[in-house]
């Protein structure tokens, strides 16, 4: 058992994440920035090159930029993520997005005078398009998708694509204060009549000002964080530090990152939306159980009362594992690795995840240094989860987080496994 220190300097009541980095867009369970940076300095890795794993809408490089860290890197397998990630973190000329955004503004305005252009723009595929948006806010999204799609420097246009996404959401007919997709009650649907051309330019205001004042004038000129939309491979010690909040568990049982951005990423273009929850870990079901280590008992448990729950959790833990060698082995000797990790609980069985990853990281050559709990107060997910996905049957699943620190002592020779 590696020993679990309750600190309480980790809880930061009372704060939240706006308080240091405002988020530029919606994403589910965001890390406090604010963990990040006093973990860094705690165990003095402010130096070298940071890597995040499941970057997400990237906190962990919040976390690096605020302790002087410039050469990062993040993987995620969610477009929408790399896309919000790549906008805070990149050098966008200011008088250049302002520019664009009057010229943006005027061409929409014109081609909004004659109703004929419409068909002249490509229709997007998106999947049960009238059940999720009505014509009006369809007509409007591809214009504004065209001109966005107009802009030629890459960086702008991503830029203009983060209040596009949000805008997708917010005027869809999807209920806009859960992660997973359900429509709103029919009887509100006649009341539904977004102005998206308005909501958008005003979400674009907002998300402007947010960049500007507090993403912009932190990322420095040498910063190089580099965001890359896939699975995180072995690099050959390139790395002094790690620092991530991986997933609970599969995203079908807890947090369901690929459905709360299906509607975005489908109008983003990406061909795959509708296939992300299944690519994130754990989401294709394990053909058998784990059966050593810290979390051999507690899936033992599970099979006993279910045994498919006990595949979809052993599969979760099998693909954090695969990943968690590729990391040990991509750090240099002495760099530290800072897991955030919630001990879900299921079937009223409690996961110690933590517990798994000091162990795993134990026999990759690392020595845990530490484990603090914190309380979990500032985390942007669903504080209730149903363990026996019972509708209405809803138990607290999480109310800690733990902070896992390990540090790389050896080398071990190990096989790297393609997850
Ligand atoms: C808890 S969230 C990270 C949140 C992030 N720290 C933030 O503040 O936004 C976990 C992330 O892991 C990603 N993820 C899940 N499985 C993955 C995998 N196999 N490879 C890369 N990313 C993955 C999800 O898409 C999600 O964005």
């Amino acid at each position: 058992m590696y020993q679990v220190i309750r600190n309480t300097k980790y809880d930061y009541i009372g704060q939240s994440y706006a308080s240091l980095y405002p988020n530029l867009h919606k994403y589910p369970a965001t890390m406090l920035p604010q963990i990040g940076i006093d973990i860094l300095k705690e165990f003095d890795a402010t130096k070298g090159s940071l890597l995040d794993p499941y970057c997400g809408s990237g906190s962990s490089f919040a976390s690096g930029l605020e302790c002087g860290l410039t050469k990062m890197q993040g993987f995620d397998v969610n477009p929408l993520a790399v896309l919000i990630s790549k906008v805070k973190f990149t050098k966008i000329p200011i008088s250049e997005l302002i520019e664009k955004k009057q010229t943006f503004r005027s061409n929409v305005f014109e081609f909004l005078k004659n109703e004929n252009n419409l068909s002249k723009l490509l229709h997007p595929q998106i999947t049960n398009i009238d059940f999720w948006f009505s014509q009006d806010v369809i007509n409007k999204l591809i214009i504004i998708k065209h001109f966005i799609d107009e802009i030629k420097n890459i960086n702008v246009r991503n830029f203009f694509l983060v209040p596009f996404s949000e805008v997708v959401r917010e005027c869809s007919y999807a209920r806009n204060n859960e992660f997973k997709l359900f429509r709103i009650k029919s009887d509100e649907l006649l009341n539904f009549n977004p102005d998206v051309v308005s909501v958008y330019l005003k979400k674009w205001n907002d998300i402007f000002l947010i960049y500007s004042n507090f993403y912009f004038p932190k990322i420095k000129n040498d910063s190089n964080i580099n965001v890359q939309c896939a699975q995180f491979q072995f690099q050959n010690e390139s790395f002094d530090v790690v620092l991530t909040s991986p997933p609970y568990g599969d995203s079908r049982t807890t947090v369901a990152y690929g459905q709360f951005s299906t509607l975005s990423n489908e109008w983003l273009g990406i061909s795959f939306a509708r296939k992300i929850d299944r690519m994130l870990m754990g989401g294709v079901k394990s053909k058998s159980n784990i059966v050593h280590g810290v979390i051999a008992d507690s899936i033992s448990q599970i099979s006993k009362v279910d045994n498919n729950r006990a595949l979809e959790v052993s599969s979760f833990y099998k693909d954090l594992d695969i990943s968690i060698i590729n990391v040990a082995n991509s750090v240099r000797k002495g760099g530290k690795v800072m897991y955030i990790v919630g001990n879900r609980t299921v079937k009223n069985i409690k996961l110690p995840t933590d517990q798994f990853v000091a162990e795993r990281f134990e026999a990759y050559g690392f020595k845990h240094i530490v484990t603090y709990e914190r309380v979990l107060s500032n985390k942007v997910m669903p504080s209730k989860n149903s363990p026996t996905n019972k509708a209405g049957k809803a138990v607290n699943t999480m109310l800690y987080e733990r902070i896992v620190v390990c540090e790389k002592r050896h080398m071990v020779k190990l096989n790297i496994c393609t997850p």
